[in-house]
């Protein structure tokens, strides 16, 4: 059956992501709040947190967390998930623009969340509004693409990919293709699913496109500095590699000035 793309990532995410090292990442959380944060971190809003995947595991490890998603059925799943948690909330908003009562101790945004705004003025009021959720002192830890490092490895990146992954009676199968503009420094990428129910025999495939930004490690830094933040470190990954030009990917540790 063919579902809309936003349906069935709320759908199967979970599973068709589920090759990612949530633990290690919240890890690798932890150690940046203990190292660089300059407040003591009780509070973490997760900012474009999907199906709360971090959300969840940080509320586990005893922080208070609010997620926060533009996508209501991708909130209405986390809450499923988290509904037996006490210290985690959800929140359907825009993370361009929001206005919560209260402020934070540390933000995260996973994944790529920061790619989604293609233009300085989107990107820009992403991070302010981020900085206006959080107190003095407090970190922010994103990730996203890295404009040289992709540019580097262009072919690799714009070769159509074909991904199976086998997940008890499922399969999923990811065909993605991406096409880079340069001048915009956006990446428009083809993406399609199909997940096979071997048990039951049901089908489901989504199809979408994805207009994704690609920052530079520098221009990075100015926007940060002009929303209120400085930069601490960036790292190619979350096991704390440098980044060096050829790093296709960025984790971005910043501090609320
Ligand atoms: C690639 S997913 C990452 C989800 C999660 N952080 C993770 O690590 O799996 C990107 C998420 O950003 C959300 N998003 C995109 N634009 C947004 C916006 N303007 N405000 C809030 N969330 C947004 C999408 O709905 C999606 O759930």
């Amino acid at each position: 059956m063919l579902v809309s793309s936003e349906d069935f990532y709320a759908q199967y995410y979970d599973i068709l992501y589920s090759h990612r090292n949530v633990k290690s990442e919240v890890d690798f959380l932890e150690k940046v709040f203990q190292k660089h944060a300059k407040r003591s971190v009780k509070k973490i809003l997760d900012v474009g947190c999907g199906t709360g995947i971090h959300s969840v595991e940080l509320a586990r490890r005893g922080y208070s967390v609010l997620g926060v998603d533009a996508s209501k059925v991708m909130i209405e799943r986390a809450r499923e998930k988290a509904k037996d948690i006490d210290n985690v909330s959800f929140m359907v908003a825009d993370a361009r623009h929001l206005k919560l009562p209260e402020k934070y101790d540390a933000a995260i945004a996973m994944y790529g969340v920061i790619s989604y705004f293609t233009t300085d003025e989107d990107a820009l009021d992403f991070l302010k509004s981020i900085r206006e959720s959080l107190e003095s002192g407090s970190i922010f830890v994103f990730d996203t693409w890295n404009m040289l490092g992709v540019l580097e490895k262009r072919v690799y990146y714009e070769t159509p990919s074909t991904h199976v992954r086998k997940y008890g009676s499922l399969i999923a199968l990811k065909e993605e293709s991406w096409r880079l503009n340069v001048l915009s420094q956006t990446s428009t990428a083809e993406i399609s699913w199909s997940v096979i129910d071997l048990k039951s025999g049901v089908i489901d495939t989504a199809s979408h496109t994805l207009v994704l930004r690609l920052f530079t490690p520098r221009e990075l830094k100015h926007l940060l500095r002009e929303s209120g933040f400085e930069v601490v470190t960036m790292f190619e990954d979350y096991t704390c590699k440098p980044i060096t030009e050829s790093s296709s990917e960025l984790v971005v540790v910043a501090r609320a000035v």
